[in-house]
């Protein structure tokens, strides 16, 4: 089963969160502070806006929540500001100015010399020729002038030129440098010019190259060449602004943290100045972009929060030198690439993404986590399949082959994240781990290649989410209670009945304890039911329910009995569809009880009463428990919930049960079965609250449940 589907169903049976919540894509709140104030011990977090952005209450109110540094997305460009010679046009760059002033905002000044958005007059004449070096300087002398001497009170540093570096590939022989009208006029002059009269309009600002494709390396190379010249000749430049307008399969980490390492030897401030992810393969600067798809996959969410996550922690190791991250726009609404690329942590509604949580969330102690290198085989692995593995802090690493594809994610992740991303190793294959430790015990996964899904050929398979998915086993601490040992071991042996019912022979498996076939003794039966999305198979294939019999029989702990599993019938009703609510239990309550019950006491040397038949099932195999036990109260004296609801005082009344037993893991709203379970006792019964520590709707819950429930059945 997945987890977040669980969480959801679980949430219903316990009742946790309201009726029509809990299936629908997750709910982020209206955040209360900003990623400004999650940052604040970092850099600052900006933000690029519009005139609507800073003008509509809405909007005001998400600008001023997350962001301290604000740049104006077009209105200080020299176009806009300047479209005719000497015709300033001031209004938008006003009106935003005067809104970061009345809050305090200070202001990234964004940009004075740019080939794009710019007037030709600064460097041609009307007939279309290139203007003489010493007119062009003084035209961008006097537009620079009366720009940054307009906003010095409010804006504390400039992009004072903007992408003059030639993209990749820059053929021998050819200048590092774009091929622009400035630069042919003026060469790389024209440069150094822009950011020394920048310097003498406002001194105290601090003026930054900025480019895109910023982090690959051959364009990286030629940023830092430049700026090492204009170093060398005295230029005042101070910083370096990484456009960073990404995608989600690029740049790597590696190719950021090298260009930050790079850049950093050569300037002592670094800003992402336009930080956008979008979701297909397009990156850069370039005004012509890939328009994006109607709908983004949930896979290629993945990607981008893991794009996010995966950079906000590189930033984060760089705060010495980077003092500002800015976001290329507010939301998707307002993005310059379109809502159909997705880019940004706001979507067109303005509502946070879980990619907000992701890079908002982060535990600073993680940040410098060291993984202990101490990686072993999964226990679940294929015969001689090294990966996944697993080390002694519980984190998984996963090795895919699969040469051509161009992202491949493995569905295990923490928290909200979707899934550990990995990435293409220098061998070839596809490589990642965890970004933390997991919960001990069992978790079912799968592998999403190019958007297809699939297992991990490396794993042995379990049924689960309604499919044999791949598995991997994180080693609990108290992981002995399932181990296989030298004790005597009961059988699990595969039965077929038939079901007039429904009209076909029906499988079980039927665990008899070690001592069944040495014996003419009459056993009581556990009927144990599995959740939805898995089958029969899944309380002794994952659930190890045998081993924990055989361990708690040898070990002395219980009376020995049978366990009966079966298919629950669940699989047809989808958790978020209308079905579940709906679900109806009589089908399988007349397999269960007026046919496979039946066969089983004609069967096997069972005590066909009713203080000696129990049942119990995890998850939606606790509703199914819950509502035929309470149906048939005569067939069944012992109850067991798994993660699987409750029964409260008045229901059982009259049923006479004999015994309740109902558990949780501690991550899955524990209380409720504490307060259950304290009714119940208050009124008389004989009932057992568990909560599994560190585990959530998981197997692990579910099997230390089965070693807490065993020894109380049948004890009267
Ligand atoms: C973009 C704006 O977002 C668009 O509204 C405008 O039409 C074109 O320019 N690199 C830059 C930014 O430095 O100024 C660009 O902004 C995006 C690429």
């Amino acid at each position: 089963m997945k987890k977040i589907l669980f969480a959801g169903l679980c949430a219903l049976m316990l009742g946790a969160i309201p009726a029509g919540a809990q299936f629908g894509p997750r709910m982020i709140p209206e955040p209360t502070d900003g990623l400004k104030d999650a940052y604040k011990d970092y850099f600052k977090i900006g933000v690029a806006v519009n005139n609507r952005n800073v003008t509509d209450p809405d909007q005001i109110k998400v600008v001023l929540r997350e962001f301290n540094s604000i740049t104006a997305e077009n209105a200080m460009k020299p176009q806009p500001t300047e479209p005719k010679k000497g015709e300033f046009n001031w209004k938008d760059a006003d009106e935003i100015a005067n809104f970061c002033r009345a809050n305090g905002i200070k202001m990234r000044g964004h940009t004075l010399m740019w080939h794009s958005q710019i007037g030709s007059w600064m460097y041609q004449d009307e007939k279309g020729n290139l203007l003489p070096k010493e007119e062009f300087y003084a035209n961008m002398k006097h537009h620079i002038q009366a720009i940054v001497e307009r906003y010095k009170d409010v804006v504390y540093c400039w992009d004072v030129v903007n992408e003059a570096v030639a993209d990749s590939p820059v053929y021998p022989g050819r200048p590092e440098l774009r091929d622009s009208p400035m630069y042919k006029i003026a060469g790389e002059e024209f440069i150094y010019k822009a950011f020394e009269y920048a310097h003498e309009a406002d001194p105290d600002a601090l003026l930054f190259y900025n480019d895109y494709n910023d982090a690959e390396p051959a364009k990286s190379q030629r940023i830092f060449n430049l700026v090492k010249r204009m170093k060398d000749a005295g230029v005042p430049i101070d910083g370096i602004g990484m456009q960073a307008h990404y995608n989600v399969y690029g740049p790597t980490m590696k190719e950021v943290d090298d260009a930050i390492k790079l850049y950093s030897t050569v300037v002592d401030h670094i800003h992402l100045t336009e930080l956008d992810i979008r979701v297909n393969e397009d990156m850069g600067g370039g005004l012509r972009f890939n328009q994006g798809k109607a709908t983004v996959a949930d896979w290629e969410k993945t990607l981008q929060q893991d794009q996010y996550t995966q950079l906000f922690k590189v930033l984060r190791k760089h705060k010495d030198v980077i003092d500002c991250v800015t976001f290329w726009n507010v939301s998707d609404k307002d993005s310059w690439l379109g809502v159909r690329n997705y880019p940004l942590l706001f979507d067109e509604n303005y509502k946070p993404k879980q990619a907000y949580l992701a890079v908002k969330n982060f535990d600073p102690k993680m940040d410098n986590v060291e993984i202990i290198e101490d990686f072993k085989p999964s226990e679940c692995n294929q015969p001689g399949q090294e990966y996944p593995m697993v080390n002694s802090q519980g984190y998984a690493r996963f090795k895919v082959i699969a040469p051509k594809a161009t992202s491949v994610i493995v569905s295990l992740g923490l928290g909200g994240s979707g899934g550990t991303v990995l990435h293409k190793a220098e061998d070839g294959s596809w490589m990642g781990t965890t970004d933390g430790p997991m919960d001990e015990g069992f978790h079912y996964y799968h592998l999403t290649v190019d958007g297809g899904v699939l297992n991990d050929p490396g794993t042995n398979n379990y049924y689960g989410s309604t499919r044999w998915e791949s598995g991997i086993e994180i080693p609990a601490h108290d992981a002995d209670f399932y181990a296989m040992k030298n004790v005597p071991h009961g059988k699990v042996q595969q039965v077929l009945f038939w079901s007039n019912s429904t009209n076909q022979v029906r499988v079980a498996w039927v665990y008899t304890p070690a001592d069944y076939d040495k014996t003419k003794k009459k056993y009581p039966v556990l009927y144990l039911q599995h959740g939805w999305g898995e089958n029969e198979y899944a309380w002794w294939n994952q659930g190890h329910a045998n081993l924990i019999m055989d361990n708690l029989i040898a070990e002395g702990k219980i009376q020995p009995f049978i366990v009966v599993m079966t298919y629950g019938m669940t699989n047809d009703v989808r958790p978020g569809g209308a079905g579940l609510r709906g679900f109806n239990y009589k089908d399988f309550e007349t397999v269960l009880c007026d046919e496979l019950v039946p066969f089983v006491d004609a069967n096997f040397r069972t005590i066909a009463k009713k203080e000696s038949r129990a049942m119990a099932g995890l998850s939606m195999g606790g509703m199914e428990t819950h509502s035929i036990t309470l149906a048939r109260p005569e067939m069944f004296g012992w109850y067991g919930l798994l993660s699987g609801g409750t029964y409260n005082p008045e229901e059982v009344q009259g049923t006479g049960v004999k015994g309740i037993f109902i558990g949780c893991g501690s991550k899955e709203g524990p209380d409720q079965i504490r307060n259950a379970a304290k009714k119940l006792q208050e009124a008389g019964y004989n009932a057992k609250g568990y909560v599994s520590e560190g585990t959530a709707h998981e197997f692990l819950t579910w099997r230390r449940c089965l070693l807490e429930m065993a020894p109380m059945l049948f004890t009267k």
